[in-house]
């Protein structure tokens, strides 16, 4: 473990030399992924954070690193849905609901949607993808993700413009009241505590 988290902190380095810097807040991507309940996830947060509280995957780039431990694990994220530009028609929704989530997990390089570089955004010009967990517990199926189902004929459209902005974990984060939740895998080096809110 220690040779890995030796390697993750040489590849964050290496990420660092880019000089690429996840802005505080402003436009991203999101799509969902399952995660199982109780699943520890890149970050080696303990099982209590995921799917009992709203969690996602944060695009390598933005996560800062393309294995396990990088430095957006732990940090919280407000994220607010804007539109479906993908479906056909796009989808405008009436209402923009918000989410407090905490980085759990990394979204490699490799999948789709979390290809972008510092020198490349992803497909749809974004440099920071969120890969919410859901279904989950912690977002209710049917009343958090607006649609119209007499017009579309579905209700998941899957891919969301959002706006994300950094905020700290307390009290923000419905699970920060919660030790286990906030905690780490101990003594494997894990990154899930948050850490000081970057001013940047
Ligand atoms: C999240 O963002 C929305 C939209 O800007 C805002 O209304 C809400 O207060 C924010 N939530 C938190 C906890 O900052
Ligand atoms: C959503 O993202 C797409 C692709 O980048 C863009 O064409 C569209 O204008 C965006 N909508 C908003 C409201 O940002
Ligand atoms: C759903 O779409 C139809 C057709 O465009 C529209 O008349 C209706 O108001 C929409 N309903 C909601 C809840 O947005």
């Amino acid at each position: 473990m220690a040779f890995l988290y030796t390697l993750a902190v040489c590849i964050s380095a290496a990420l660092a030399q880019t000089g690429w810097q996840m802005p505080a807040s402003g436009l991203a991507s999101m799509s969902h992924y399952d995660l199982p309940t109780g699943y520890v996830g890149s970050c080696g947060c303990v099982g209590d954070s995921s799917g009992n509280y709203p969690t996602a995957a944060l695009n390598q780039l933005a996560y800062g690193s393309a294995y396990v431990y990088g430095p957006g694990c732990g940090r919280c994220f407000n994220l607010t849905l804007l539109d479906t530009w993908t479906s056909t028609p796009p989808f405008y929704p009436a209402t923009h609901p918000s989410v407090v989530i905490k980085v759990t997990d990394l979204c490699p390089g490799y999948s789709a949607h979390c290809q972008a570089t510092a020198f490349q955004p992803n497909e749809f010009g974004f440099y920071v993808h969120f890969d919410l967990a859901y279904p989950s517990l912690a977002i209710p199926d049917d009343s958090f993700f607006p649609s119209n189902v007499t017009k579309y004929g579905y209700t998941d459209f899957g891919l969301w413009n959002i706006t994300y902005q950094s905020i700290p974990c307390i009290p923000n984060w419905p699970g920060s009241s919660n030790p286990e939740a906030m905690g780490s895998v101990p003594n494997m080096g894990s990154r899930c505590a948050p850490l000081p809110t970057p001013t940047s």
